[in-house]
């Protein structure tokens, strides 16, 4: 009865099927499909964590940037040379892209070569393994006849972790599959390849670009598939890049459009994250590798690795005496002895049998039938393993990219290379089929790029090199606003020669130099209520101060402000002054002192010929001001007759002053060093304490002035050089505040050297053409149309805006400050530009709004730029006139460029500090505006009337 039993035992055992012994022996490497969703599932977290700026760096999948920003869309064209390194060959290749025609129709012509590379550059120097890329480039020239003398495009394929901020640059972060090149890591490879084809000579090549060979095939099957998002490789190593939304990746500035993320997925399970699945084969595989503990993912997947694990497989199998009668032989037990070659060679359809077969005899062993059959399913077991999880990942990136476009079915292809993929007979079919059965509601189209990767790395360097052409050209556009050291310089000597000329007598000079009949910084001892009215910035304002003796920091302020409409700005000025005397009066009844006859002090920001405290008589309008009848007249005298012809209130207009003088006011209240005032708004200007003596012209018209028993204190010893300080009382005065108007610098064309012929449009197309030609330079009226013409003409020449001129581009003034101050704020998002260009009417794309970026940046820092020339120069003044070798100063500012300009104030301090090095110059903001300093002024007038 035993004796049955024990036959009937072994006729079973050798009647079982073969494959069944590895499928149990291999449990853990056949996965079901709930162990994939869960694999899918732990791979799209990590996507997340990679994208992310606050978990990217320590994300085991790194998903880098590629800068590559969409797919073909067959305007792409051109000749190309190309490098593919990094899979199992290394190809060099010259690719033709003919505009307008994918593949089928012939569009693209390759010819290539393969240079096999060898064993030791693998583990040499850096620079030995470029020198033999850029020998075998040079080579491949001669070969082909490509001419040497001219300078030829380069689309550089390189298959490893690059860290890119730009397509033509790209930081090797480490190596993988069988590359340990030394040196290398942290580097620059694009600028390794350049200095290698300089070390070789001979060879004139642009790298344009360099793409991950996954972005390379993604852009390849693009050429021909427009919903090709998704790059693939099976091949020694494994990866994939997809296109993502820009807004999900942190890494990259700006929230529109698409880039393609390379995610290098080969490092999944590098944090441990697929320890579950890891069989004790991996971690042999692993462990026997040159970098263990890296590209977990990728050594159960490709072809670098699939054959060493089914050695193992088959090695211990036979070892537990589960194979070949427990027979091993030396060639087994040797790394390496199994291929990926051999494991598709075993899998074939028809000749897998034999063919493992012959791979273990080859192998020294004596395998039976049943052997041959198990180690086919062992192989069978490890590439489907394999394939299972290249679908894991992949229904990890479509289902983000359809979650992503909010869409319940996605119809996407994917662009598929590698030799696992091309080579192995069963690998295809089942990847496919465990895709859709993943991804029920993708439709999912695969297609394997037939010609290499050089064709997408082609196109992405046409696109690179339109980009190129297209930054040169904006670039010469801008360079005529990018001021050299040595302009600059000239700027101030012109600046300083300006302010010369004016203070003399003779004829008109383009710096006006006006006296403002202000002698003295405030003390402090200024009392009283002030109303202060301030016209000449973006808007009306009116105010009520009121000075407590001895509080410098509690003068409490009450303020409204007025707009004036454009008609009024340009109609009379009998109009205008009604308008003025009108806004009066609502804030007099709003602060319930309509019957006070308050002392009134009149910021007025136009140039004034003055030749007391309370008498001004314009000279010319500026900014956008052209009121009829004012020119020539007394402003004074014009707002006293407007509120007389109103009749409802009084005021005692006691002094008139220009915004620089009254924001130097402002702030010396605060800073006794405040020596001068500086507007940086929809004009410019400044002003400062000139000597008397250096005065010509007001010596002559009001003589030397005592200052009476009683009036503010004068200039004690501020700069600490040593001088007798004034003596209260009989103290003879010696400065008075000069309002410069060195907006009028250039007006004698002193600046036509500098001035761009969008400078001189802007020019002309203001209503005082010829005049303030500093100012249009530099102040925010100005700034804003200086770009629209420079937009204008890019557009025109097809560099914006798709080379639509549009309706809106041509509309003068759309462009104000503060839309500057917004595009140029480095907190806003590409995204953001793009909405105020949308606001302005201009239908920008991402390209675009860089551009406006750019184009807004020149400008502005120009004018800043000069404005701390110009500045450098009036402090240098100053520091002479007081015979110091260094001058502690500070500067009063106001103006909306000055304070809202995210760039405009740093730029300008930085220019005067490197222009003016022995000055020591603090900028103080003003803080209420000019009209405390007016009203500071008034006081001062006031108590001097009363005496
Ligand atoms: C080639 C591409 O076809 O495939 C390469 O041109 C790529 O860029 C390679 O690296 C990947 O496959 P393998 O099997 O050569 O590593
Ligand atoms: C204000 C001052 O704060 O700034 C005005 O009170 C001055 O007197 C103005 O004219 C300048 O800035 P903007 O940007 O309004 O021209
Ligand atoms: C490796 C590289 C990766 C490349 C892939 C396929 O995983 O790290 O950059 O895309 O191999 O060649
Ligand atoms: C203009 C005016 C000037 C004023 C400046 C700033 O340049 O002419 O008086 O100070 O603008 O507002």
């Amino acid at each position: 009865m035993l004796a049955v039993h024990l036959v009937s035992f072994f006729f079973s055992k050798l009647q079982e099927d073969p494959t069944k012994k590895v499928d149990r022996f291999l449990y853990a490497m056949r996965l079901h499909d709930d162990q994939l969703r869960d694999i899918s599932a732990r791979f799209q977290a990590e996507i997340k964590k990679g994208l992310s700026s606050e978990s990217n760096a320590a994300a085991a999948v790194k998903m880098l940037p590629t800068h590559v920003r969409s797919t073909p869309d067959g305007t792409e064209k051109g000749q190309f040379l190309a490098l593919d390194l990094g899979g199992s060959k290394f190809k060099v290749l010259q690719v033709k892209v003919r505009e307008g025609m994918g593949i089928r129709k012939g569009g693209v012509e390759i010819e290539e070569k393969n240079y096999p590379i060898p064993k030791e550059l693998l583990t040499g120097r850096g620079t030995e393994l470029f020198d033999h890329v850029a020998e075998s480039l040079k080579d491949f020239m001669q070969e082909k006849n490509i001419s040497m003398e001219k300078k030829h495009p380069l689309a550089f394929t390189f298959s490893f972790p690059c860290e890119q901020s730009s397509l033509d640059q790209g930081l090797l972060l480490n190596w993988s599959k069988k590359y340990r090149v030394r040196g290398l890591q942290g580097k620059d490879v694009v600028q390794v390849l350049r200095d290698a084809i300089d070390r070789t000579g001979g060879v004139d090549v642009e790298v344009l670009a360099m793409v991950n060979d996954t972005v390379a095939t993604m852009m390849t099957c693009g050429f021909d598939d427009n919903y090709c998002d998704v790059g693939l490789i099976i091949g020694t190593g494994t990866n994939a890049c997809y296109m993502e939304g820009l807004r999900h990746i942190d890494l990259v500035e700006g929230d529109e459009g698409r880039m393609c993320v390379n995610t290098e997925w080969g490092g999944f399970g590098d944090d441990g994250a697929l320890d579950d699945f890891i069989t004790e084969f991996d971690r042999d595989v692993d462990a026997a590798s040159s970098n263990p503990g890296k590209q977990i993912f990728e050594k159960m997947i490709s072809g670098m690795y699939l054959g060493e694990i089914v050695r193992l497989v088959v090695l211990k199998m036979a070892k537990l005496g589960l194979l070949f009668d427990g027979h091993v032989s030396d060639a087994l037990r040797t790394k390496g002895k199994i291929t990926t070659a051999n494991v598709a060679a075993m899998e074939e359809n028809k000749n897998g049998l034999n063919n493992t077969k012959k791979l273990l005899i080859d192998l020294d062993l004596t395998p039976t039938m049943d052997d041959c059959i198990a180690v086919q399913h062992v192989s069978t077991i490890v590439s489907f393993r394999s394939s299972n999880l290249v679908a894991a990942g992949l229904a990890a990136i479509l289902t983000r990219i359809r979650q992503n476009r909010n869409l319940r079915a996605l119809r996407i292809t994917v662009g598929v290379d590698g030799t696992v993929y091309k080579t192995h007979p069963q690998y295809p079919k089942r990847l496919h089929k465990v895709v859709r059965r993943l991804l029920p509601e993708c439709h999912v189209r695969f297609v394997l790029s037939d010609s290499g990767s050089s064709k997408g790395a082609a196109l992405v360097s046409a696109v690179a090199q339109r980009l190129a052409s297209r930054k040169r050209q904006v670039d010469e556009t801008l360079c005529p606003f990018r001021l050299s050291r040595e302009q600059l310089q000239l700027v101030k000597a012109k600046m300083r020669a300006g302010l010369e000329a004016g203070l003399q007598t003779k004829g008109p000079s383009a710096i006006k130099m006006l006296p403002s009949f202000v002698y003295y910084t405030p003390d402090g001892t200024e009392h009283g209520k002030y109303l202060a009215l301030d016209l000449g910035g973006t808007n009306f304002r009116a105010m009520l101060v009121n000075f407590k003796k001895g509080m410098q920091q509690n003068a409490r302020l009450y303020h409204k402000i007025y707009t004036i409409p454009l008609e009024i700005m340009q109609g009379t000025g009998e109009e205008l002054f009604d308008h003025l005397a009108q806004c009066v009066s609502d804030f007099l009844d709003y602060m319930g002192m309509k019957n006070a006859r308050l002392p009134a002090g009149f910021t007025f920001s136009f140039p004034c010929e003055q030749t007391a405290i309370d008498t001004g008589t314009l000279v010319s309008w500026t900014k956008g001001f052209k009121a009829t009848d004012c020119e020539g007249h007394d402003v004074v005298e014009m707002l006293r007759e407007a509120i007389k012809r109103r009749n409802e209130f009084d005021l005692d207009i006691v002094a008139v002053v220009n915004d620089t003088v009254g924001t130097m006011m402002s702030c010396a209240y605060e800073d006794p060093q405040c020596e001068i005032g500086l507007i940086a708004g929809t004009g410019t200007n400044v002003c400062y304490m000139e000597e008397l003596k250096n005065i010509e012209k007001t010596e002559q018209k009001t003589g030397r002035v005592k200052r009476e028993e009683g009036t503010p204190k004068g200039e004690e010893d501020k700069q600490g050089d040593g001088s007798e300080g004034e003596k209260e009382g009989d103290a003879e005065i010696q400065k008075m505040c000069i309002n410069t108007e060195w907006g009028g610098l250039g007006d004698d064309g002193s600046l036509d050297d500098i001035i761009t012929p969008y400078d001189v449009e802007v020019n002309q197309n203001s209503v005082n053409p010829g005049k303030q030609r500093f100012e249009k330079l530099t102040s925010g009226m100005y700034l804003g149309e200086i770009v629209r013409q420079v937009l204008l003409d890019l557009t025109r020449g097809g560099l914006l805006f798709r080379g639509h001129v549009t309706e809106t581009l041509k509309t003068p003034g759309i462009f104000e400050t503060k839309y500057l101050s917004q595009i140029e704020s480095d907190r806003l998002a590409l995204l953001q530009v793009r909405c105020i260009l949308q606001q302005l009417g201009l239908d920008s794309n991402c390209e675009d709004s860089i551009i406006v970026k750019e184009v807004c940046g020149a400008v502005s820092r120009r004018a800043a730029q000069l404005c701390g020339a110009g500045m450098a120069a009036v402090v240098d003044k100053i520091r002479e006139n007081r015979g110091l070798d260094h001058l502690n100063i500070t500067v009063g500012v106001d103006g909306a460029l000055y304070k809202l300009h995210p760039h405009f104030s740093r730029v300008l301090q930085e220019t005067a500090r490197v222009f003016a090095p022995q000055c020591n110059v603090t900028f103080l903001p003003s803080e209420e505006g000019s009209g405390k300093g007016a009203a500071l002024i008034t006081a001062v007038a006031r108590q001097k009337q009363e005496m």
